[in-house]
C-alpha cells in the first residue's frame, strides 16, 4: 500500500494543543494525541479517574473520536508527552494493539512521539507490534 499523505507538522502541533486539556491529576503525566485518517485531524488526550483502572489513554481517545466521525481506516499519529525524565513516549501495549485494529496498514502507519520542546521519535506500527494478532485470525 502507498504511503499516506499526511501533513506531520500539523498533526504534531494538534498534539501539543490537545496535550494541554488532558486531564491527569493524579499522574501529573499529561499526554495528547492527533490522528490521520482521510485527510482529517482527530485529537484526544487522557482523562483520569480516582478509580486509576478507569483511566483512558489519549491515544484511544483519539481512536474513538476518529471512529465516532465515521473513520475506520487510520492513516498515522503523533503522540506528545514530556520528554522529561525519559525522551517522548510511545504508546503503551494496549494502544498499540487498539491502533492495530484500525490501521489501514500498520506497515505504513508512523507512530511520531513527540515533545513541547521539540525532541521527536518514530516507528511503523508494525515495528512496535511485530507478529501482531488481528481479526484476520478469527474464523
Ligand atoms: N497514557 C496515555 O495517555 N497514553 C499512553 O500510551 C501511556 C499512558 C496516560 C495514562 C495515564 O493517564 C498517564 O498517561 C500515566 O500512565
Amino acid at each position: 500500500m502507498s504511503e499516506p499523505q499526511i501533513d506531520w507538522e500539523a498533526l504534531a502541533a494538534a498534539a501539543i494543543e490537545v496535550r494541554k486539556r488532558a486531564y491527569a491529576p493524579y499522574s501529573k503525566f499529561f499526554v495528547g494525541a492527533a490522528l490521520a485518517a482521510g485527510g482529517r485531524t482527530f485529537v484526544g488526550a487522557n482523562v483520569e479517574n480516582a478509580s486509576f483502572g478507569l483511566t483512558i489513554c489519549a491515544e484511544r481517545a483519539a481512536v474513538t473520536a476518529a471512529v465516532a466521525a465515521g473513520m475506520t481506516r487510520l492513516e498515522g499519529i503523533v503522540v506528545c508527552t514530556d520528554a522529561a525524565p525519559a525522551p517522548p513516549s510511545s504508546p503503551c501495549g494496549a494502544c498499540r494493539q487498539v491502533l492495530r485494529e484500525l490501521a489501514a496498514d500498520p506497515t505504513t502507519f508512523r507512530v511520531l512521539a513527540v515533545s513541547p520542546d521539540g525532541q521527536r521519535r518514530e516507528w511503523r506500527l508494525s515495528e512496535l507490534l511485530p507478529d501482531s494478532f488481528s481479526g484476520a485470525e478469527l474464523p
